[in-house]
């Protein structure tokens, strides 16, 4: 497994592969990977003749007081993941400067206006405009033909497809399915911050949205109803909710009600760990 931490020697290795006509794929990371980063770099491997893994704690998506500083690194153990399951070609992981060589104080920002101030957006402010920066820098140092991102991050899977898109980025913006436990629970890196007892009850988050997308598709269509019986057996659970939400799949707005294609998103606190989940419902 390769290791580049600049850009120029990461687009060095990019351009050899180009000379030889093949084509690369992109799985953006912030590392501490787990079963679900490893599906979607085994889905890029199926989309590419090379995968480039980035691995980079991007600190513009971090609100203040959030987690940015424990938020674990683990380079070294990632690489001998990905060379165990031998699905990956290249990591890239840039050092702070390296990816944002103008400094704190004078960030340019890329912003994704109507889908970053919702949800997740509301109450994890300029979130979403840290993501859409960091991913329209490493979609330009590695410039590759598709990248994949896991749909467990739903809204920033819109984000992204709606920056790509606006900014004219000839990339091909691929979902992966949402890794789970044997218990429902979806990976993520953040799952480490639960206690032994909060494990057992996380899974309610993802049951909660499963009973609400079932009484969906039997018809129920008193959603104002069905959020509030989900808000209820969450709270009780000891979740703290952020939000609980029945959505257009498409654009994360309000249904209005003519059959089309919903997603039903949650986020909410166990203790000191946000979880977020999400399931469609077509
Ligand atoms: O989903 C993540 O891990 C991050 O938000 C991403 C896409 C790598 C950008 O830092």
């Amino acid at each position: 497994m390769v290791i580049e931490q600049t850009i120029p020697s990461l687009r060095n290795r990019v351009r050899q592969w180009r000379l030889q006509g093949e084509s690369v794929a992109l799985v953006p990371t912030m590392g501490n990977l787990h079963a679900g980063h490893l599906a979607l770099v085994k889905q890029a491997r199926e989309l590419a003749d090379r995968v480039v893994v980035s691995v980079f704690v991007n600190p513009t998506q971090f609100g203040a007081g959030e987690d940015y500083s424990s938020y674990p690194r683990s380079l070294e153990q990632d690489v001998a993941l990905l060379a165990r399951v031998t699905t990956g070609d290249l990591v890239f992981a840039p050092t702070v400067d390296e990816l944002y060589p103008e400094g704190q104080e004078e960030t340019v920002y890329v912003e994704v206006p109507g889908l970053s101030e919702i949800l997740c957006g509301a109450s994890r402010p300029g979130h979403f405009r840290g993501v859409a920066t960091v991913v329209t820098r490493l979609f330009n140092c590695v410039q590759p033909d598709v990248a994949v991102f896991g749909e467990k991050d739903y809204q920033q899977l819109l984000v992204i497809r709606k920056m790509t898109a606006a900014l004219c980025l000839p990339i091909k913006i691929v979902a992966g399915p949402t890794v789970r436990e044997a218990d429902g629970l979806a990976y993520s890196s953040r799952n480490a911050y639960l206690t032994a007892e909060q494990r057992k009850r996380a899974p309610l988050l993802y049951h909660s949205l499963l009973t609400c997308r079932q009484a969906i598709l039997r018809g129920g269509c008193d959603h104002a109803e069905l959020k509030l019986e989900a808000e209820k057996r969450l709270c009780e659970a000891g979740f703290e909710l952020d939000y609980f939400e029945i959505r257009r799949a498409d654009n994360l707005a309000e249904p209005l009600g003519n059959g089309e294609r919903l997603v039903i998103l949650a986020a909410a606190r166990l203790g000191k760990t946000r979880l977020i989940d999400n399931v469609v419902c077509y």
